[in-house]
This record gives C-alpha cells, sequence and structure tokens, in this order.
C-alpha cells in the first residue's frame, strides 16, 4: 500500500528528500523537476511537492497521508493532524523585527505599530497576549522590504542566520516561536493503515536520529 507524502517545496525540500534517501525511498531528480508528483524509487511512497503553507491542508484533508513541514506553517494554520516526530533540521525562529530607527514596543506619538507578516494569526495572538494594539498587514514572500518601503513599521518572520535581517538593516525584537520540522500526519489514514504508518514513522526516526 503506497502512501502520499507532501513536501514542502523551498528550503525544507532537500533535507526531506535526503532523509527519505536514507531510509531507501529516494525521489530520484525531485529536486530538479517540474513535476509535482514523484514516486518514490522502492515504490512505496509518491510524493506531492507543494507550496509551504498547504502541507498541512493537504495532509488535514486527507488528500496526502503524512507530510513534513515547519511549525511555524502548523500552527499558523492549527491544522488538526498528529504530529508524531519531530526533523533535526530547519531549525530557525519567528521573530519580531524592526529598522534600527524603529523602536519597539511603542512608537512616538502613540502611532499604532503596522506588523507586516506572512504569519497573520501567530501575529495577532503575539500581539494580544503581549497586551500591545497593532494592525497586521499579511503578505505573502519578502516581508523585510515592508519596513524599508513604508508598509510597516515591524515585521514578524523567520530568522536562521540573521543574514536578511541584517542586509536589510533590520533587528531582533522579540523571538516568538522556535520552529522545526515536523513529520505530520492524517489522523484517519492513521488509523486506516496503522502498520505501513508505523513502520514508515519507525524507519524516519532512526534514519533521523542518525543524520
Ligand atoms: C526565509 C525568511 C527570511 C529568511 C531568513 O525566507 O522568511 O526571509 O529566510 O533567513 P536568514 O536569517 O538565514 O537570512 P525564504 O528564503 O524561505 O523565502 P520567503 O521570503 O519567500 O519566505
Amino acid at each position: 500500500m503506497s502512501l502520499k507524502v507532501a513536501l514542502a517545496k523551498g528550503r525544507l525540500l532537500e533535507p526531506a528528500l535526503a532523509l527519505f534517501g536514507r531510509i531507501g525511498a529516494a525521489a530520484a531528480g525531485a529536486a530538479a523537476t517540474r513535476k509535482l508528483v514523484v514516486p518514490s524509487s522502492d515504490g512505496s511512497l509518491s510524493f506531492l511537492l507543494v507550496k509551504p503553507a498547504d502541507v498541512p491542508v493537504y495532509v488535514e484533508s486527507g488528500a496526502a497521508d503524512l507530510g513534513i513541514t515547519g511549525t511555524d506553517v502548523l500552527r499558523e494554520t492549527e491544522a488538526d493532524v498528529l504530529e508524531p516526530l519531530a526533523l533535526g533540521f530547519g531549525a530557525c525562529r519567528m521573530v519580531v523585527a524592526s529598522p534600527t530607527h524603529v523602536p519597539y514596543p511603542s512608537l512616538p506619538g502613540g502611532v499604532t505599530p503596522r506588523v507586516a507578516t506572512k504569519y497573520p494569526r501567530l501575529t495577532r495572538v503575539f500581539f494580544a497576549e503581549t497586551g500591545l494594539g497593532v494592525e497586521v498587514i499579511t503578505v505573502s514572500g519578502s516581508v523585510e522590504v515592508a519596513p524599508l518601503l513604508g508598509l510597516a513599521h515591524w515585521i514578524v518572520d523567520l530568522v536562521d542566520t540573521g543574514g536578511t535581517l541584517r542586509e536589510n538593516g533590520l533587528v531582533e525584537r522579540a523571538r516568538i516561536l522556535d520552529v522545526c520540522a515536523v513529520v505530520i500526519v492524517n489522523r484517519a489514514s492513521q488509523k486506516l493503515k496503522l502498520e505501513v504508518h508505523q513502520r514508515l514513522l519507525a524507519k524516519l526516526q532512526e534514519a533521523s536520529r542518525k543524520a
């Protein structure tokens, strides 16, 4: 019985494919191809290559049996899926950042801060918990440009090396969430195909520990 695995195109794709390669289920050429459904070399899996934000959608709906996604996207979507395994790659953090000359946590004159982000839900939750009134502006990428062009005062985005913030004159102001890659599994699929899921997860867990 073959399982459908949703994988995020982008920075998680290469380490995710390497992980499946280590358990003997490589997706030859998946990173280079324009094909969006790629079988594994041993025929046990088929990989669906989708946008990062869509991985939880495919898995929650059952269109994919399982997937690999970041906890950033997972917490943002609040998808109702199982989360059996944290992986040793994709580690980064979600932060509030602003240009050096734009203060945090308040602006002069009591101006309401505008915050640009790809994570509107997590951003609203963070500022509600912090007690700061902000206006959230949702963008879908290159968030760091927003304060440079006056679209927003602050941003909420992921930081890995810190290079993108630095090169755009931004500084980290507050940490919201530690992020890593995780395996997520559709609830019904896990029940219906229990043994297949258990075998695959055991292999992924071992390969992930050894990496
Ligand atoms: C992510 C993130 C930052 C950058 C951080 O973007 O949104 O822009 O990486 O990495 P750094 O701290 O190592 O510079 P990504 O490249 O995934 O593309 P995106 O802007 O389209 O989300």
